[in-house]
């Protein structure tokens, strides 16, 4: 049985962090320009005939002590920015910047040292565990890899175990297949938390579970985070989800970001079209509120060949030749992240287009599915 973790295992956090260098006002994350395009190969030599634009000139910061939630729909490029934040994978181009310190720059902080600091949690709660070691084997695991003595490291497993609601004499000495999918989970956070990371990043870590069990670990998450002073990145397909959980939240259109804002101002008064659409999109459990009619329509455009200009003009009802023509820029949002910015010429006065200046709210929201609809096909 999974028993919730209670206040007396943690001491609220601290005043102060010992490990913050800039305070709070400067970023813990600041991600610049980020790109990574995938080589597609073909023919006899194998050679490279054309590129996944999987991430592309993507740029945001990640304020300390928050939640910043990821949405946008498959494919549109949130694993791979969220394994290239990791490093697990080569990037393109880009910076980042951790806490003031620029990543595996001279003069910056190594891979290392940011692995230690920023730690993942994956959808795939099973394969993301050794099946050949008992849970408490798999949380000591990354500090002795970092030169902790065994017999400590396993005290510290233990201890985090419980953290995590976990009793360590009952579920310690278990192998992945003896535990639940939300157990396994769990045990997943804690290994994450073993090296003391400051972030974590959850790469649709709930979306396994079912309802109840997925309540319990986002009551987990918000708990951790309050005691151990964390900053998550949240990347999940589950809009109510995302909007529960987050501070702030950044959407992704085909490999772009094309809003980014605090969670009530993007929700509530969205300013680029995509994100109203996709809004709209998310399943509605009041009958009185239910929609005949999808707002987003078509699949997105290939990441290999996607539009000219603005990537969502071929499903937008407002696309007009402008929006072929120029690519919208989403303003500065890695220095002010504050700001509820978007990548639409909508919202810039004077970018050429018919309705700049007003507001998302103004415009028609019937036009958007036949217009879309002719536009994709
Ligand atoms: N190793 C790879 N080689 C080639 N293309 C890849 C590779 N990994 C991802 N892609 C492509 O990059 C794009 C972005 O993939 P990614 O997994 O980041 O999307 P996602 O937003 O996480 O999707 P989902 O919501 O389904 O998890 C997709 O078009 C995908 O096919
Ligand atoms: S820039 Fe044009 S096509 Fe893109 S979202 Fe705005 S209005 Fe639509
Ligand atoms: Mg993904």
């Amino acid at each position: 049985m999974t028993a919730q973790p209670t206040e007396r295992h943690l001491q609220p956090v601290p005043p102060g962090d010992n490990n913050d260098r800039g305070g709070k006002a400067q970023p813990l994350l600041i991600v610049q320009n980020l790109q990574k395009y995938f080589p597609i190969r073909g023919g006899v030599l194998n050679r490279k005939v054309a590129e996944v634009k999987a991430v592309d000139d993507v740029s945001f910061s990640v304020m300390k002590g928050e939640t910043l939630g990821i949405v946008g729909e498959s494919g549109c490029g949130k694993s791979t920015l969220a394994r290239l934040l990791m490093h697990l994978m080569p990037r393109d181009k880009g910076t980042l910047v951790f806490d003031g310190d620029p990543v595996d720059e001279p003069h910056g902080i190594t891979l290392r040292e940011l692995r230690r600091n920023m730690q993942m949690v994956f959808q795939d709660s099973y394969s993301s565990l050794n099946p050949r070691l008992p849970v408490v084997d798999s949380i000591a695991y990354g500090p002795t890899v970092h030169g902790v003595a065994t017999s400590e490291a396993k005290i510290k497993a233990r201890g985090l175990l419980e953290k995590v609601g976990l009793r360590p004499d009952l579920f310690g000495g278990r192998y992945p297949h003896e535990l639940s999918g939300g157990q396994k989970q769990r045990v997943n956070i804690a290994r994450a938390l073993a090296l003391d990371p400051r972030m974590l990043i959850l790469d649709e870590a709930v979306s396994a579970l079912d309802k109840s069990v997925e309540a319990q670990v986002l009551n987990l998450l918000g708990y951790l985070k309050r005691h151990l002073n964390l900053t998550y990145i949240f990347i999940s397909h589950d809009l109510h989800v995302v909007q529960y959980i987050s501070d702030r939240v950044l959407v992704m259109y085909l490999g772009q970001v094309v809003e980014i804002g605090p969670v009530d101002r993007i929700y509530n008064a969205p300013k680029h079209p995509y994100t109203r659409a996709l809004l709209q999109s998310a399943l509605e459990i009041d009958p009185e509120h239910r929609i005949e009619t999808p707002p987003l329509v078509g699949d997105p455009p290939n990441p290999i060949n996607p539009p000219s200009g603005c990537r969502f003009r071929t499903r937008c009802p407002y696309a007009e030749a402008i929006c072929e023509r120029e690519t919208p820029k989403l303003g500065k949002a890695a220095e002010n992240p504050a700001e509820h910015v978007a990548a639409c010429h909508i919202t810039n006065p004077v970018a050429g287009h018919s309705m700049a200046g007003r507001t998302l709210q103004s415009l028609p929201v019937e036009a958007s599915a036949p217009r879309a609809l002719a536009a994709a096909l």
